[in-house]
């Protein structure tokens, strides 16, 4: 079978070798994010408050949300369940309700601003996933997942220099959950097997505006536009 994806690989590639391939990818981007990050002993508490807001103002409402749009966007029947299993825990152990906790314990619950900071990043996310395209809105949401995960050691680190001691969110969501992200991968895979991206697409195209939003979360500055 050919190829359908514009990726620099040979035609020939198996769907398995593809599959590794992306998600080398995909960490090696969360791996530069990580890296990226400023210490937060050198921030001062105004900009540490500054993160934790803007990633709350982001994921309160938009991660059920999102995930349900890479629900509404697969046609795999394999895909599916995955992704359900993913909402089922968000809704049964309320995780808005952990992270509006885990907030405002931090003192940084976001004011307008912060909201309006995040405002145009978020509003390309949300756009790009009204397309409801399947391959590229779970690779999306596999991305964000693994940026999540690696990002809570962090985000409690800004916590903590705030004086909270809450960190049941982080402590969630920080756990190393290989199922959980093999899953979504697993489910990028079945997705392409029936229902490939079509020729000429940006398999990272919404990968790539999620990165945006997430530098704009921590960075806040016109550089984030750069990537
Ligand atoms: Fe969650």
């Amino acid at each position: 079978m050919t190829m359908r994806f514009a990726l620099d690989v040979p035609n020939d590639v198996s769907k398995d070798t593809l599959n590794v391939k992306i998600k080398q990818k995909i960490n090696g981007m969360i791996d530069d994010l990580i890296n990226s990050l400023p210490a937060p002993a050198q921030l001062t508490a105004d900009e540490r408050r500054g993160i934790i807001a803007r990633y709350s103002a982001v994921l309160e409402g938009n991660f059920i949300y999102w995930m349900t749009a890479a629900l509404l966007a697969v046609k795999s029947e394999d895909a599916r369940p995955i992704l359900l299993d993913n909402l089922h825990e968000e809704v049964r152990d309320a995780h808005p309700d952990m992270l509006r906790r885990f907030t405002i314990a931090a003192h940084a619950f976001p004011t307008d601003a912060d909201a309006l900071a995040v405002n145009d990043e978020l509003t390309r996310v949300r756009l790009f996933l009204g397309r409801l395209s399947g391959v590229q809105s779970v690779l999306t949401m596999a991305f964000f997942e693994g940026f999540i995960q690696r990002f809570m050691d962090y985000l409690a680190s800004l916590a903590a220099a705030q004086g909270s001691t809450e960190m049941e969110y982080t402590d969630v969501h920080g756990v190393c959950d290989i199922a959980h992200t093999d899953g979504l991968f697993k489910a990028l895979a079945a997705e392409m097997g029936i229902n490939p991206l079509e020729d000429g697409k940006e398999l990272y195209e919404g990968v790539y505006l999620l990165r945006n939003l997430i530098k704009r979360i921590v960075f806040n500055r016109v550089e984030a536009q750069a990537a």
